[in-house]
């Protein structure tokens, strides 16, 4: 088979907003009990938190990481997390019927975060909780004004503030899972009311308003309709989430998932904009891709998880090649929306549907989709160029017309990478270049297997991972294969 990739790098999508290579950690199953902390652990630091798990999540190059939930969220009460630690309430955690202790609470994941180079997108509870909670939650991690709840983090031993920057208003409060579920016009005018609290408190702040926990929601675009007439002036972005999963193992059709995103975000920009043009502003409401990854795996053997257990081994998918592919579909298609999407996170990111496992006192790995998220991580900042590709498509029971590559291009000074997914399952992809003529190519990294389900494990950690491939006249895509291409100047 043939393709023909076509750039120019004049034609240019958008500077791509690094925090699209976001992530997640939430009070969920061994996310953090087990993951990233384990005071027992060998490789403990003296805070606890697993030096191996950290010198992981370094390498994955991790801009932003959403706390502390996710479902979690939504029931929870910060304080509980703060001061000292032998007060702190053993509680029943009824988002995923786990016990959580508040061994961790803001006061040690900011410190977990600066040991991991990165920062923390806060979440606030819109379930349970209010406007006033929130905004005393922002005064505790990013004000010195000498009041109640600057002092109190002062008093706890933390001189100066955190400086979170990125708030969540909420979490899937579309969802009638969700504690404290809301309807659209209820969230809305909560969410008004709390961002312009929050926004009191500290005008430097940046909000996300909950939009659909999924395309599939009955309730998608009246929500975001509902949300965004009330809150336009008090908000920056609008949420999205999306999980995939391949339940029956149609391997074709589960490769085409990222064209469901895809669609997703362009039905959701065009509701912001519609909403922009209503209300005649001219500010832009920008999209959060705060949940997306694949989950399915562990569907079943969740349902026999005993409850009230401190950190149960919840959302433990196992990943596979197939998986790693689609999720570098994901990202791809993440970049090619590099000018809506100015935020994603790859949820999660230790134990819970995660890129990197552990056992609870023993070995840490990462899994097959840990791999196509650190090349577009490290190397997929800059620019993306808008990337045409002719190719063949094919049709499964969901999707037309799949084309049989998916491919983004981004340019960085005087590089160029070409992020590439070959769909097929049989045919290698010869690719004809037009608009790289000034470079040549520097590297060619694959990620593939003959056999698509098979993955990485505590006892053969490297059973997936990727190869160089040599570098020739032709450039040349392996069947149902994720391949990086690097490019420099001449
Ligand atoms: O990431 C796991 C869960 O998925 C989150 O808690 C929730 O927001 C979503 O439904």
């Amino acid at each position: 088979m043939k393709a023909k990739i076509t750039i120019n790098n004049l034609d240019i999508i958008g500077e791509i907003d690094q925090r699209i290579y976001g992530s997640f950690i939430e009070h969920l199953g061994r996310a953090i009990y087990g993951g990233i902390y384990d005071p027992l652990h060998e490789s403990a630091d003296d805070m606890g938190f697993r030096k191996d798990v950290l010198e992981l999540v370094k390498s994955l190059n991790v801009p932003i990481v959403r706390y502390p939930g996710g479902n979690f969220v939504s029931n929870y009460k910060w304080e509980d997390g703060t001061g000292d630690r032998s007060k702190r309430p053993r509680k029943l955690e009824l988002a995923w019927n786990s016990v959580e202790t508040n061994e961790i609470g803001i006061d040690e994941f900011q410190e977990w975060a600066k040991r991991s180079d990165t920062e923390i997108m806060m979440t606030v509870n819109l379930g349970t909780r209010g406007a006033v909670e929130a905004s005393n939650l922002v005064e505790y991690c990013n004000l010195n004004t000498g009041t109640y709840y600057a002092e109190m983090r002062r008093k706890n031993g933390f001189d100066k503030p955190f400086g979170i920057k990125l708030w969540c208003l909420g979490n899937e409060m579309d969802g009638d899972w969700q504690i404290g579920h809301k309807t659209a016009q209820e969230y809305a005018r909560l969410a008004c009311e709390t961002a312009k609290l929050m926004k009191l408190t500290d005008p430097t702040i940046e909000l996300v308003a909950c939009g659909s926990s999924g395309p599939l929601m009955p309730t998608f675009g009246e929500w975001e309709r509902t949300v965004l007439r009330e809150c336009y002036d008090h908000v920056d972005y609008l949420s999205l989430h999306s999980y995939y999963g391949n339940p029956d193992n149609d391997t074709s059709d589960y490769l085409a998932s990222s064209m469901d995103m895809e669609q997703f975000i362009i039905d959701t920009a065009r509701i912001c904009d519609e909403v922009k043009a209503e209300k005649k502003s001219d500010k832009d409401i920008n999209l959060s891709f705060d949940e997306w990854n694949i989950w399915f795996h562990s569907n079943e053997q969740d349902k026999h998880i005993e409850h009230w257990q401190v950190a149960p081994p919840l959302l433990e998918d196992i990943y596979n090649v197939e998986d790693a592919l689609v999720v570098g579909c994901l990202l791809i298609t993440l970049l090619r929306h590099c000018d809506r999407v100015k935020i994603a996170c790859l949820a999660q990111l230790v134990n819970v549907i995660a890129p990197i496992m552990t056992e609870t006192g023993g070995r840490s790995w990462v899994q097959t989709i840990f791999y196509p998220f650190l090349h577009c991580s490290v190397n997929g900042r800059g620019k993306a160029l808008r990337t045409v590709c002719e190719c063949g498509t094919y049709n499964t029971k969901n999707h037309s017309n799949v084309p049989y590559i998916e491919s983004i291009t981004v340019q960085n000074g005087n590089d160029i990478t070409l992020f590439a997914v070959n769909r097929s399952s049989d045919e290698s992809c010869e690719l004809e270049l037009k608009g790289f003529e000034g470079y040549c190519p520097v590297s060619h990294t694959v990620l593939t297997n003959d056999d698509m389900k098979r993955c990485n494990s505590a006892d053969e950690p490297d059973a997936i991972s990727p190869v160089q491939q040599k570098i020739g006249e032709e450039v040349i895509l392996a069947p149902r294969s994720w391949n990086m291409i690097k490019f420099t100047a001449k």
